[in-house]
């Protein structure tokens, strides 16, 4: 497939086929890995990774993803590099350019990864911007699919903040012919242009993206209930505000008796306990979040090396 090359910013770009790729790799890689089977498809490469916000999954993942395959992962901080002294993107893409193989970021504006991307000569890869977080949604397509066999069809029901997990969620489930409802209330919906498009996107594979208030019932039926912080990094100062805005938005055992019985629950972490979930379900039977957690490992390994890959996968 037509990976090679490449940006991954945003699971809208991606086709059908594209997605089903991705996933696809990231099971043979995923089953390589585990019986000690070589697999450096990326050996003498490096990776830039640009951190503006903190991370445990997605630092490490990269990082131990990255070196698996062969190549070396180079750490670059705001403090630690000249981007936090105001280096403009689009000289940081240029000069990255002439040195690594590829670039991947976390920071606050989705513009800024544009621009990267737009003056980059290398794959630009999205580790969250406020606006998206699309390696976690590709690899909670894969966990599910791994617990549930069959995608095409199920229902996820998103809880509570309309935010960048939200909106990767819904171009995810669009891609995957998922039926999703993001359950949030008024003022932290989700952005309705990103809506819109997941909307568009579902009319190709037959399935609804919806957003609703009345959580009890978005959550009849539904396969996978999903949740993430009530603030996320940046908006830390609105963190009461957020907790009595989205306090009833929970997942608790009340919320999952409501699902079907074989419901799995997932969360990108990390959690707040007591707040967008409770204990008993975090760590419950039902409960997926390390396994979902560890699968990051394995789809961005497919997703570095599908781009970045001289080898046919
Ligand atoms: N889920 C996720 O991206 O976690 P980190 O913030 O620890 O990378
Ligand atoms: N919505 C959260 C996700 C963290 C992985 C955030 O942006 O902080």
């Amino acid at each position: 497939m037509g990976l090679r090359n490449k940006d991954l910013i945003s699971i809208h770009d991606l086709t059908v086929g594209e997605v089903a790729t991705i996933l696809d790799v990231a099971k043979k890689l995923k089953r390589k890995q585990k019986n000690g089977e070589p697999h450096q498809y990326l050996k003498g490469k490096t990776l830039a990774m640009l951190f503006s916000k903190a991370s445990t999954r997605t630092r490490t993942s990269f990082e131990v993803g990255f070196w698996q395959l062969g190549g070396h992962p180079i750490y670059l901080s705001d403090a630690s590099s000249q981007i936090g002294r105001g280096e403009p993107v689009r000289d940081t893409a240029r000069v990255l350019s002439r040195f690594v193989d590829g670039i991947m970021i976390r920071t606050f504006s989705h513009d800024s990864v544009i621009e990267l991307a737009e003056y980059a000569d290398v794959p630009v890869i999205n580790g969250l911007t406020d606006l998206l977080h699309p390696c976690q949604a590709l690899t909670d397509l894969f966990t599910i699919q791994e617990k549930m066999e069959v995608l095409k069809g199920r229902k996820l029901v998103y809880v509570g903040d309309g935010n960048n997990m939200a909106h990767s969620l819904m171009f995810a489930c669009a891609k995957a012919g998922m039926n999703m409802i993001c359950a949030s209330p008024e003022g932290y919906q989700p952005n309705p242009e990103i809506v819109k498009m997941a909307q568009e996107d579902a009319v190709h594979t037959g399935c609804s993206i919806t957003v609703e208030e009345d959580l009890f019932n978005a959550v009849k039926g539904a396969d996978v209930l999903y949740t993430d912080a009530w603030a996320s990094m940046g908006q830390e100062e609105e963190h009461n505000i957020r907790k009595q805005a989205l306090a009833k938005y929970q997942i608790n055992s009340e919320l999952l008796a409501m699902a079907r019985p074989e419901a799995i629950v997932m969360h990108c972490l990390p959690a707040y306990r007591g707040e967008e979930i409770t204990e008993d379900v975090l760590e419950g039977p039902q409960s997926v979040v390390f396994d979902q957690a560890e699968n990051r490992l394995h789809v961005q390994k497919a997703i570095m090396a599908l781009l970045m890959s001289d080898e046919i996968l």
